[in-house]
């Protein structure tokens, strides 16, 4: 019988080589959905939605609301071991679909400016979500066994450079929206 990887503490590591691009396909869908309601939207305004106008703060809002859950749900999963909810893996997967849905409609919510802190937030969003796809990648290939060491250092280094990553673009982020919502919205 094939053998399924557990970690020192005893417990199932997540698998993300089963079922392999099934969440790609998933991210993919909903990209598609998201891109269709906002053509329609784009098409009734007759231009693309403003950041600051309903459309535009919707798919803001939406989709850093996934990509707060992207960055929590997955960590509290691990966390608690003995939780019934899900497994790891199942949360790995969540995390990787919406790590990306979420990007692209906040992506979306730029209506393509860049200038400022809110472009410095939206290159921050990039870098995580590429570095996120080529954590992947190398996660991928990690087998649980000694001559693979170094493959698992590489591993724990890209954690050392996506969590700092994951919390410079919140704090961007967090700044970005303070100053949108009193400078572009409440003081109109
Ligand atoms: C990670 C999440 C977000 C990123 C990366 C982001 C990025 C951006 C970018 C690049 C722009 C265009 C700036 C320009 O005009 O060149 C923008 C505009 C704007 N964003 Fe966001 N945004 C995010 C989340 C949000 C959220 C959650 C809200 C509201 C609650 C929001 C409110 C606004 C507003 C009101 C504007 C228009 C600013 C203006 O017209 O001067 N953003 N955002
Ligand atoms: C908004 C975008 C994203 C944010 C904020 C984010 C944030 C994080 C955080 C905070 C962790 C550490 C979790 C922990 O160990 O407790 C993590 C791990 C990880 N992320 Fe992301 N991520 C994003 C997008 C992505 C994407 C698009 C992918 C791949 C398609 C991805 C793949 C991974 C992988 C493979 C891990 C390591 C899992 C593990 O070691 O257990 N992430 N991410």
């Amino acid at each position: 019988m094939a053998s399924r990887p557990v970690e020192a503490d005893g417990r199932d590591a997540p698998v993300p080589g089963r079922g392999h691009a099934r969440e790609l396909l998933y991210a993919l869908a909903a990209i598609v959905a998201v891109t269709a309601l906002y053509a329609a939207a784009a098409s009734q305004a007759g231009r693309l939605p403003a950041a600051s106008g309903l459309v535009g703060h919707g798919f803001g809002i939406a989709g850093s609301v996934l990509m707060l859950m992207t960055a929590t749900l997955y960590s509290l999963r691990k966390l608690r071991s003995d939780a019934r909810w899900g497994s790891t893996a199942a949360w790995l997967k969540f995390h990787m679909v919406t790590g990306l849905v979420g990007p692209y409609m906040v992506l979306l919510h730029t209506a393509g400016r860049f200038h400022g802190l809110a472009g410095l937030t939206m290159l921050l969003t990039v870098v995580v979500v590429a570095s996120g796809l080529t954590g992947r990648y190398l996660y991928t290939r990690v087998p649980r066994s000694p001559e693979t060491m170094p493959r698992r250092r590489a591993f724990a280094l890209w954690h050392l450079v996506h969590l700092p990553l994951t919390w410079a673009l919140f704090a961007a982020a967090t700044v970005h929206v303070v100053a949108a919502l009193y400078y572009a919205t409440l003081q109109r």
